[in-house]
Parts: C-alpha cells; structure tokens; sequence
C-alpha cells in the first residue's frame, strides 16, 4: 500500500513539474522566441482604432502604421490630439483618416454615417479600444447612475455596434483582425471598487473570445487584449518595469496577433496573470480590494487639496 502512495505521489509530482515546465516553455516561445506576427497581407488596408487620441489606441495607431497599415482614427474631437496621433503616423508613411465621433452620446444616424464613411475604406482590421472608467475607486452603491450608463455604453455598446459594422467586410473577404480592448481586471484580476468597469472588460473578453470561435474559418482572428496598467490618462500610472508605455504596449500586442486568444502580451503583466492565477478567489478579492481602497483614500485627499487652493 505505502509503496502504492509513494508511487502515485511521485507521479502527481512529475506531472505537475512537466506541466510549469511546459508553461514556462510555452511562455518564452510567445513572448521571446517566436516570430513576430507578419502584418503584410494588410499593408494598405485600413484599420480603425476607436479611442485613438491618446494612451493605448494611440500607441497601436502608431504601431499598425509602422507596419504600413493605414489607419481611420476614432476619439471624440477634431481637436489637436486626434490631429497629432494622426500626424505621427502620416509621418510613418501611411494614409490617416480623422473621424471625430463620441460613443457616449452617438444615435443611431450617426453610426449610420460613420459605416458610410469608413465602408469606403474597406477596413480589414478594428481595435475596439475606446474605454472610460470611473475618476477613481468607488463603492458600486455610491457610484452615479451616469457613470454606470456612460461606462455600459461607451466600453460595451460601441465595441458591439463597431463589430457589427466591420465584420461582415472583414468575413467576406476572408481577412481580418479584430482586437478587443478587455484588461486584467475581468480577464484575470476581480475589480471591488471598480464593479461596472471591470464587468464591462469580461464582457469584451468574453465576446472577442466568442466571435472568435465564430470567424476563424472565414479567415479572421479575434483577440481578447488583457493588459494590467499602462501609462496612460487613464491608468494614472507612472511608467515603470509592469507599467509599460502605449508604444511599448502596443508593438508587444501586434507581435502576438495570432497567438492565445486572450493575451496579456506585455511579458511582465503574462507573469502577473500567472501568478494570480493560481491565487484563490477570495485572496485576489481582498487583495484588490485594500489596494482599491488606498487608492480611493488617496484620490479622495488630493481632489480636496486642489479643491482648497481654488
Ligand atoms: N491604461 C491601462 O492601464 C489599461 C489597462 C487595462 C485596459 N485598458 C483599456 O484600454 C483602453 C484604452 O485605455 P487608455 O488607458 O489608453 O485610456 P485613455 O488614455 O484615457 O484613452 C481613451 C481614449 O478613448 C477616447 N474616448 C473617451 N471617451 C470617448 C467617447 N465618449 N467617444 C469617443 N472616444 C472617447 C479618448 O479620446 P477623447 O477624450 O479625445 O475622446 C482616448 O482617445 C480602454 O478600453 C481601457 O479600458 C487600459
């Protein structure tokens, strides 16, 4: 019986270290190893990135052109910023189109106007990236109602309505990407304190990883993009080893693009992802909910202070 034990021990002990080993493997291939992702067949072709003024839908604005792909810049003013982003890639070579459109407010007239627009450019790849959040951590019973509306209809609504707008193009011609914006937080982290955010991120992850069972034999690849912070207006993070930059970020993104459906590509975050992943529940939820609270606490001290010296 003992010798029984000891060799089913040794066993469940071999199959756990084959099995790191094999995710360690697995791991430096996709981010250290493997080719990066050949965009070629969409050089030329147009891609539209929603929320492409600033912080990550900037950084892979930046990054699709690079690569020579022209890109139909989506975020809520003409104004400068839209401009600038639109500049920079232009100076990379490549066509831009600048669509001023705001997803929180947008009827149904104008997302007709705006697939009229972009049907002309026969997009064959979308970055559903507009986001927004609340300014800081809130308890969901103390959250406005505008704020739960704004986030449903600007991180949910318009990835929904966008998808259905481009796919259909993309599946015709048996070529396309489409990128949905998740996060960490719904993919991998819960989010106390950032309740409807973190909902609407699993709703994008979730919905990337659906549609993706439903075109891959039509010819288009569908990922759930997971990151943790990235600088950016957003974040609020300063740039550090896990915070990478927008640019960073977004050339670690289009390496994998035809890697795991669901991917946080920035290699520091797939180690975070790792490792909370084997946490319980119950440990991440407490974990992020005491950050969330310092966060709050300390958001909530700095608005008082600017508010004194008005
Ligand atoms: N940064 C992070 O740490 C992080 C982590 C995980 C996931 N994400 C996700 O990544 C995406 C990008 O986030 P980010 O950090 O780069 O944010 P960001 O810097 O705040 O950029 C948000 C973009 O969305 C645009 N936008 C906001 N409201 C809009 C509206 N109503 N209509 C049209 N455009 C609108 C903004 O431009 P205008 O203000 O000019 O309209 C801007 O271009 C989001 O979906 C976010 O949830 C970010």
């Amino acid at each position: 019986m003992g010798a029984m034990w000891e060799t089913l021990f040794a066993a469940i002990g071999f199959l756990t270290v084959a099995i790191l080993e094999l995710r360690a493997v697995v791991f430096i291939w996709r981010h250290f190893l493997s080719p990066s992702a050949s965009l070629s067949k969409y050089k030329g072709s147009w891609a539209v990135v929603t929320g492409a003024s600033s912080g990550i839908g900037a950084g892979l604005s930046r990054a699709l052109a690079a690569r020579g792909v022209n890109v139909a810049l989506i975020a809520r003013g003409k104004g400068e910023k839209l401009e600038a982003v639109a500049a920079e890639c232009k100076a990379l070579g490549v066509q831009t189109a600048v669509l001023p459109f705001d997803f929180a407010t947008a009827d149904d007239e104008q997302y007709a106007a705006l697939a009229r627009m972009l049907s002309e450019l026969h997009p064959s790849i979308l970055v559903n990236n507009v986001g927004v959040n609340v300014d800081f951590p809130t308890h969901f019973s103390q959250m406005e109602d505008a704020d739960m509306e704004r986030i449903v209809t600007v991180n949910v609504s318009a990835a929904n309505k966008m998808t259905r707008m481009l796919l259909p193009g993309m599946v015709e011609s048996k070529k396309g990407i489409v990128l949905f914006m998740s996060s960490s937080a719904g993919s991998f982290a819960p989010g106390p304190l950032l309740g409807p955010y973190t909902a609407s991120k699993a709703y994008m992850d979730q919905l990337a990883i659906a549609i993706s069972g439903e075109v891959a034999r039509d010819g288009v690849t569908v990922h759930s993009v997971a990151p943790f912070f990235v600088e950016s207006a957003m974040a609020k993070m300063r740039r550090s080893f896990t915070v990478p930059d927008a640019d960073t970020f977004a050339r670690a993104t289009l390496r994998m693009i035809g890697g795991p459906t669901r991917m946080s590509p920035y290699w520091p975050h797939g180690i975070m992802a790792a490792v909370l992943g084997v946490l319980p529940m119950k440990m991440q939820v407490k974990y992020v909910a005491d950050l969330h609270e310092g966060l709050r606490k300390r958001a909530i001290r700095k608005r008082d202070r600017l508010a004194k010296q008005r």
